[in-house]
Order: structure tokens, then sequence, then C-alpha cells
């Protein structure tokens, strides 16, 4: 059997699918009977990449599901395509595109072409000005417009260019210079721009305008009013150059905005948005928490790429999540898949996450543009424990869905804390190994009996278990952690692109509701007609506009 368009057969006709398909309805013993039968599962299933400890036991899988699940990854060319990437070639077809985030983090001198050109250099090159421009702000030497300290930054950006930052900045809060206010503005509602600025002083604000094709509606919009809060505080249009500065690939709409392209921090079409705060992007977190701080995560993005382009697959940590991913989303319908940080300061990770792995692979045709058969991407969804254990942790527990989740925990609470609060910590994580040790093993109707239960609350009380997780424990949240964190995930949803056979570098799903917004507005803000609205959207047109004239 083939594709219309190729002698490669269907990925769910392939002997490698089929025989994943069988084992599974061979029926899979309850997590509870494969820990009884094989208790050495629990040091097996672990991997370890850098800080990371990747513990995979708690998962319905025995050594032949791994097996049959590598042997998917071997049919599918996973590391072949891989390779592909880690060299530069244009594996984002539809944009016709290398996808190079791995360059932004090698060593200076690494050697990694795009069209013969080596690309590091550049990439040296703009992290060298980005680190000199950020040392000039931490230290006082740029100043603003009036001579003041820049003591604000706010970053306006939206999708990959607010995401990555805003969220690493979270994470990283106890490594930020505290006298720093670092605020992230990317919503079109006015009032996200409006509570970002209300109690700054224009004077000792810097805008930092983030994005890569520089046209994006939200960012410039957000940006032009910016730019008025400025100019009608300093009165001075040359107040721009001291407040503002762009991060972009496109020098010329930057300069058409009134930027000065030496005011500009490049980066490439190579880098896809969802996969960019550690370019330029970065820039409001470096600035936060310093050129130094910066390197250290870069290198922790680092040591991730080279243990997934050269650990063997056995061992390889995202070939083997993505593969696990797999087992659920096709093979046990799953819809869904949770990442549960047990850090506050992760509360910003999973959001990120959304955009990293839904607007990768929320894909319905394959890369030669022929419809899947097979379920692509999942949803992605969570937020810190112990608040969701306290909200929708039941439906994971009794719940009928099957959720597989991630859970995410540190050894060691961050430095800052007082002694009281760093002894909390011990209770988070007790928290957190409670929760998988619930989901997988739940509680038998007979142990709840035992318990003196009425008999006709017994079934209300008794977890089935059996769910899966997987538990990513690291040393402490530091630059170099979270940076392996982000890079384990981006090469998790490479993988299961890559298996699923689709083109997880585009984004063109986003591309009708934009044009429709444009196509909208006039008729919002002037009444206009919009010649072809459909009967349901004119009516809602309509009764907004009569609503708004109240
Ligand atoms: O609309 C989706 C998207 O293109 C994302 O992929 C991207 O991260 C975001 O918009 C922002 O784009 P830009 O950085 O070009 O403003």
């Amino acid at each position: 059997m083939s594709d219309a368009s190729s002698d490669t057969p269907k990925l769910t006709r392939r002997p490698e699918w089929t025989a994943l398909a069988d084992h599974r309805a061979g029926g899979q013993p309850h997590l509870r009977e494969l820990f009884t039968a094989d208790p050495g599962r629990a040091e097996r299933y672990v991997v370890r990449v850098g800080d990371l400890h990747i513990d995979y036991s708690k998962h319905q899988v025995t050594d032949e599901t791994l097996a049959l699940l590598q042997e998917l990854a071997v049919a599918t060319d996973v590391f072949g395509q891989r390779d592909a990437m880690f060299r530069g070639e244009r594996i984002n077809t539809t944009e016709n595109r290398a996808v190079l985030h791995t360059a932004l983090r090698t060593p200076r001198d690494a050697v990694i072409e795009v069209d013969g050109e080596n690309v590091v250099p550049a990439v040296h090159a703009v992290l060298d000005k980005m680190s000199g421009f950020a040392d000039r702000v931490r230290s006082g030497e740029w100043t603003g417009h009036t001579g003041k300290r820049i003591k604000n930054i706010v970053n306006i950006g939206i999708g990959g260019s607010d995401l990555g930052p805003a969220m690493a900045f979270e994470a990283l809060r106890p490594f930020t210079a505290r006298d720093l206010t670092v605020r992230f503005v990317s919503n079109v509602d006015g009032a996200d721009l409006h509570e970002a600025l209300r109690d700054l002083d224009p004077a000792e604000t810097l805008f930092i305008v983030a994005s890569k094709t520089f046209t994006t509606i939200e960012t410039i919009t957000n940006a032009t009013s910016a730019r008025t809060w400025l100019l009608d505080a300093l009165g001075d249009d040359k107040a721009v150059a001291k407040h503002f500065v762009a991060l972009s690939t496109n020098a010329e709409k930057v300069t058409a905005f009134g930027i000065d392209v030496d005011n500009m921090f490049e980066f490439w079409d190579w880098v896809g948005g969802r996969y960019s705060f550690d370019s330029a992007i970065g820039l409001s977190l470096m600035i936060a928490i310093g050129p130094e701080r910066f390197r250290e995560m870069l290198d922790g993005f680092h040591t991730v790429d080279e243990h997934f382009r050269t650990a063997p697959a056995e061992e390889n940590a995202p070939l083997l999540l993505g593969l696990l991913g797999i087992w659920y989303n096709n093979f046990f319908d799953a819809q869904s898949h949770a990442v549960l940080p047990y850090s506050h300061y992760l509360s910003k990770f999973t959001a990120y996450l959304q955009q990293l792995d839904m607007e990768s692979n929320g894909k319905s045709v394959q890369k030669d543009g022929t419809p899947v058969e097979w379920q692509t991407g999942p949803v992605v969804w969570g937020t810190p424990g112990t608040n969701g254990q306290h909200a929708y942790y039941q439906l994971i527990h009794q719940g009928t869905k099957l959720i597989p989740a991630d859970f995410i925990g540190f050894a060691r609470p961050v430095d800052e804390l007082s002694d009281e609060l760093k002894a909390q910590h011990d209770l988070l994580m007790a928290n957190f190994f409670a929760q998988t040790q619930a989901l997988a093993f739940g509680k038998t109707e007979e142990e709840v009996r035992q318990e003196g239960v009425a008999e006709a609350q017994v079934a209300h009380r008794t977890f089935r278990g059996n769910h899966p997780t997987t538990t990513i424990l690291a040393p402490e949240l530091t630059p170099s952690v979270l940076g392996q964190l982000v890079a384990l995930y981006e090469h998790k949803v490479f993988v299961q692109g890559a298996v699923w056979n689709i083109d997880s570098f585009d984004q063109w799903g986003v591309e009708l509701g934009k044009v429709l917004a444009k196509r909208i507005e006039p008729a919002l803000t002037e009444g206009a007609d919009v010649p072809g609205l459909d009967p349901s959207t004119t009516a809602l047109v309509a009764a907004y506009r009569s609503l708004k004239e109240v």
C-alpha cells in the first residue's frame, strides 16, 4: 500500500504501526501488576540528561512496548530527519526554510551552514551585541532621553515573541536584577498595555518591540500606542532612539516603524517564532538575568541538543518521551497531555509549551499535503502543583479520560527563600511524589473496604490508578536547567512530528483568522458593510454595534 504521492507506506499501514496496534489490543497489565512482576523497572526506566533525571517507569509499557515503539521510530526515520534538521536542510518544506534553533546555542567554534554559509559567527555577533546592550542598561550607562536611568523594561510581542521570554523571566525571577521592573505586553486588548504602563515613568522606560516579521498587528498596534505614550510625555521624537529597540528579522519594517537599525537585534528566518527565545527575542530576559546567566541557559539547551543528536535510541530522552506520547495519543485515543510543574516559578511553562507543541503539531495534512489518517498533536494543558490538585486533578484521578501527565519538580528551593519558606519545599515535593503514586497505583475496592468505608461509598472512594506519568526531577531551577527542559520538549515535539509525517515548523492555521479580523474591523469601527460576511457573524456584528452605542 502506498500514498497517492509517494511510495512510502501510510503510517497506519506500516507493519511497525500494526504491531503496536496488535500489542495494544492484546491488553496491558495494570501498573500495579507491572511493578509486582518487575520491580527493577523503577531503576531501568530512567534516563539522565544533563541535570535532568527522567523517570518513565510509571507508564503502561513493557520492554516489548518500548521495542515496538523504537521500531516505529526507525521505520519513520526519526534520526534521519533529526540529522537533516541539525545539518540545516530546509525541512520546513511549506515555507522552504531550514530549522536551526539549535544553532542559536552552539559554541563559537561550531560550523553550521545554511546555503553554504556558516551561521554561527552571526549568531555570536548578535549575542555579543545583546550582551553589550544588556550590560549598558543594567549598569545605568544606557539612559533614557532625559538622562534618567532605565528602570523599566516593557517587552511588546505576541506568540513566540512573548511566551518564551515571559515564561523564562518568571522561571528565573530569583536570578533577575530586582531593581528592574520587567513587563510583557501581548494582547491587543488595550487593557494589557494600560496596566503595564499605568505606574511607570516614561523617562525611565525602555520598550523592546519583539516581532520576527514586524508585521504582527497586535504588536505593531501596541508598539504604536506605546510610542504615543512616550512622546506625549517627553515631547520629542528623538526620544524614540533611547526608548525603543527592536528584535526582528525584518530591518525594512523596523526602520519604517521609526526604530534605528542600530537599535535592532537581528535573527533569521530559520528560527521559528516558538523556538526563538534563545535568539535576540530573549533580550528582555538577558537584561533581567544578565548575559552570563543567559549564556548558562544556552549551554543548558546545547547539552540536550547534543544528547538528542548523539545518544543511542534506548537512552535518548526526547525520543523516548515523544514515543510514549505517541503510544497514548495514537493507541489509547488520549486527547490531551498535562504538564504539571511543581514550581511556582514555572507558572507560565505550560502556556509556553502550548504554543511549542500545539502550533507545531496541530496539523491534519502530511508533508505532501495528503490528509493524515491518524491523530496528531495533543491538547497540552496544566498549571503548577499543588494548585491543580485542588481544582482539576479529580478528573485525572477518577474521570473517564486517560490523561498522560508530566510532573516536573526540583530537589532544592531557590536560595532566596527564608529558612521557614525553604522548609515548605519538602511538603511541596511530598505532594509531587504522592500524586504520581496515587495516579499509578490507585486504591482498590478491597483497600477501601478494609478501611471500614460504608459499602455505598466504596465505588466513590476507589481509585482505579493506572494513569501514566513521567517524572522529571532536577536539582534546582537554574538558567541551565531551564534551557535543558525547554530543549527536551522542543525535541520531543520534533520526534512526534517526524513520526506523524507532518511539517512541525509552519503555522498556516493562524492565517485565516488574521485575514478575517482585518476584514471585519471596519464594520465595528465605522459600520462599514463587509461583503460576503456570513449571516451569523453579520447578526453578531449588528448586536455588538448596538450594545456599543448604549
Ligand atoms: O500568528 C502566529 C505567529 O506567527 C507565531 O508563530 C509567532 O510566534 C507569532 O505569531 C508572532 O509573530 P511575530 O514574531 O512575527 O510578531
